[in-house]
């Protein structure tokens, strides 16, 4: 009896088995080893990856020694549970999931902020709807609130399946029904798997941890090279104008500015400035701009900066397709030719070019667009390139490539530029860009705004046109609390005041930004020295719960109001810094709910309390943007001005100071538009607010830029 036990327990461990590794893969799965490179960050190579990957592409150094500042942490899980193995030319991940682990990451998604239980593909292309994985940037890095984190360094189209797939050999093994009485069957039973297949014969790892996902993020993002932080003219406001607009159009446009009294630090020039446009000729157009260099040092003592769209397709025979001709891939998108800016020489070739035609005569920085998709008009994946790198993994770096493209000549001039680009990928933290697209839904570009932050990445919510003023003003006044305040009216030729009814309360957040700059500036520091994404989901504040069962108690909307908040995704609220809390609010809206953390918050216009790790419902007026201020905040405000031009040491500066708490701020400055920032040249002025009374304790830098102008204004008394 006891052998027919026996061997009906082989028989079912044989099945199991051979359920769970067939063709012998066994012996070839393995936990991959994990090798210390810094405090917190672990590497390891699976088998044999290409040497082509997200970072080399880049070329950016980790930042070991900001890393190191940081205290170490230990690996949150066991590591023997993460499986690797190569077949077939794929490599196979599988990483395990707690019952109630939650992911984050995975790039630019716009529907959803949190990943457990999605299948995708990371491919690069223009969003079209779904968080299939089709995105601008389909970063291959996850952020688990086990708080540890993974880059797939890898340039293929990786495949996710996020907590779908189930196995025999689970720990927490997914319960099987009946669907024909168990109301409790799902379609989709419990999965405790991460898994992903990366089509190539090995992969780099790299893993990150901390106390805390924040501490996981900044440490991506540091060993990625970056943040980095913009000049100064960069954070003001952008105008980007109608395609055909000449020389005297742009003149009349920033006239327009000047009258109405609205803030405006760029102009943007749509394709209109190329002598022919898709594909591109990078030549200024004779007609409309007959004077580019004289054009543009107008501009420039208007304190306007001029930015370029381009798309990096080479008109046949112009000048710079003649010379990028060894460079180019088999196919061509609009007829123009693609170069492979992995080659150096391409570099080179395009970087002689833009220094030459638009730098040198004061071109402040580019739009680069159409490095994403669609498939239709890209280069397909059977396209082969000189360098020898498939098209998928050109695909995957082209936005990267363009980027590293214009920011070595900017770095090469020691100015700093500011841009936007349609696509980008792991590796590009430290690059001055700003992901754009033209979805232009108003709730999801926040939710884009919200996921920026777990991947590397910025993002702007930027304005085209409007159905209804209402609409309008509630899109200018996100716009202006991201990291670009924008109009595109590359098609509509909008302008600020546009709608005329809603022209002072759009002139009014437009100036509050300028207000906050120091603030803004500051945050953007951060992002520099410590990794800190300065736009951030709530997700990376702390004492913001974003777990049920860690909260108490029944979970309904009275009762437990946070816990069934969370329930939900907060898809509409973020932080700006570390202390200013936004909550944009939707054409439409007459009320909104706010999930806020633990800690007292208070309105930022008036100092009022609002509420300390609860939810509370709001009605905003249509003239402002919802902020709140988490206690102890100081806040730096300086007086309204138009431009960055305006911002000079001189100007007084409030501090606003929010709640009971005693608080600090480190207040940052440099000069604005060199990198010198790099090497030193720059202050902190550590600002305390202890028991009611304002000080200054520290002083990094020069003593010079101590203020004695500084105001304190206690807003909660
Ligand atoms: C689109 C881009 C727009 C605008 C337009 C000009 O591809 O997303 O922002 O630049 O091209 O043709």
């Amino acid at each position: 009896m006891k052998l027919t036990y026996f061997f009906v327990g082989i028989a079912i461990m044989t099945l199991i088995f051979s359920c769970e590794t067939p063709n012998k893969l066994n012996d070839e799965i393995k936990s991959p080893v994990w090798e210390k490179q810094f405090s917190g960050v672990w590497k390891s190579t699976v088998n044999s990856p290409d040497d082509f990957n997200l970072l080399s592409i880049s070329n950016k150094k980790p930042k070991g020694e900001a890393i190191n500042k940081m205290e170490d942490s230990a690996v949150p899980l066991d590591l023997n549970e993460i499986t690797a193995f190569t077949k077939n030319g794929k490599t196979y991940l599988r990483f395990p999931l707690e019952k109630e682990e939650q992911l984050y990451g995975f790039g630019l998604n716009f529907k959803t902020v949190r990943q457990r239980g999605r299948i995708m593909r990371l491919h690069v292309d223009h969003y079209r709807g779904s968080d299939d994985g089709r995105t601008h940037a389909p970063v291959p890095f996850f952020v688990s609130d086990r708080a540890y984190g993974v880059l797939i360094n890898s340039a293929r189209y990786i495949d996710v399946y996020s907590g779908t797939g189930v196995t025999h050999n689970s720990k927490n093994p997914a319960v099987v029904r009946d669907r024909n009485t168990d109301d409790k069957w799902s379609a989709r039973p419990y999965s405790d798997n991460l898994e992903f297949v990366i089509p190539e014969n090995g992969v780099e790892l790299i893993m990150f941890t901390g106390k805390n996902m924040m501490e996981v993020v900044q440490r991506f993002n540091l060993y990625c090279g970056g943040g980095f932080i913009p000049p100064k003219w960069g954070l003001g406001f952008w105008q980007r104008t109608p395609t055909l607009y000449s020389d005297n159009d742009i003149r009349k446009e920033v006239e327009g500015f000047e009258t109405k009294n609205f803030p405006l630090d760029v102009i943007g020039l749509e394709p209109g400035w190329h002598s022919k446009a898709y594909p591109c000729t990078f030549e200024w157009d004779k007609g409309r701009y007959p004077d580019p260099a004289g054009f543009a040092k107008e501009m420039t003592q208007k304190g306007v900066n001029l930015n370029l769209w381009a798309n990096p397709y080479l008109w046949p025979d112009s000048k710079l397709d003649k010379q990028m001709k060894p460079y180019i891939g088999s196919h061509t998108v609009w007829c123009g030719t693609v170069p492979d800016y992995t080659i150096p020489e391409a570099r080179t070739v395009m970087q002689d070019h833009l220094k030459k035609h638009q730098l040198d005569i004061g071109v402040s920085g580019f739009k680069i667009d159409e490095v994403d998709g669609y498939d239709e008009w890209l280069w397909p994946d059977a396209a082969t390139f000189p360098s020898g790198h498939d098209a998928e993994q050109m695909r995957q770096t082209y936005g990267n490539q363009m980027m590293r493209v214009t920011d070595e000549i900017y770095r090469a001039k020691n100015q700093r530029s500011y841009g936007l680009i349609r696509a980008a990928n792991a590796g590009s933290v430290s690059y001055p860009y700003v992901i754009y697209n033209d979805y232009y839904s108003h709730p999801d570009f926040i939710t884009a705004l919200i996921n920026s932050s777990f991947s590397g990445l910025l993002w702007t919510p930027e304005v085209r046109a409007s159905k209804s003023s209402e609409e309008w003003v509630r899109r200018m006044q996100s716009v202006c609390f991201s990291p670009m305040a924008m109009i595109n009216a590359w098609a509509d030729g909008t302008k600020p005041w546009s709608f005329e009814d809603v022209y002072e309360p759009c002139q009014d957040v437009a100036f509050l930004r300028m207000q906050l700059l120091p603030y803004i500036y500051s945050t953007f520091a951060q992002y520099y020295f410590e990794g800190k994404p300065p736009f951030r989901a709530m997700e990376l504040v702390d004492g913001y719960l974003s777990k049920e069962e860690k909260i108490e108690g029944k979970l309904d909307a009275t009762g437990n109001p946070y816990a069934e908040a969370i329930k939900k995704e907060v898809k509409d609220q973020y932080m700006m810094g570390d202390f200013i809390l936004v909550a944009p609010v939707f054409n439409n809206q007459k009320e909104r709910k706010l999930v806020l953390p633990k800690g007292n918050w208070y309105n930022f216009y008036t100092g009022e309390y609002i509420g300390n790790g609860e939810v509370v419902t709001i009605k905003p007026s249509l003239e402002k943007i919802p902020l709140f201020v988490k206690d102890g905040a100081i806040i730096p405000m300086i007086p309204k001005i138009r431009q960055t031009t305006e911002w000079t040491k001189d100007l007084p500066i409030e501090l606003r100071v929010y709640g009971e708490k005693d608080g600090q701020f480190q207040l940052y400055n440099d000069d604005g538009q060199t990198y010198n920032y790099e090497t030193g040249d720059y202050t902190i002025i550590n600002l305390s607010s202890i028991q009611g009374k304002g000080t200054v304790s520290k002083i990094y830098g020069e003593e010079s830029e101590k203020k004695s102008n500084f105001k304190w204004t206690y807003m909660s008394k």
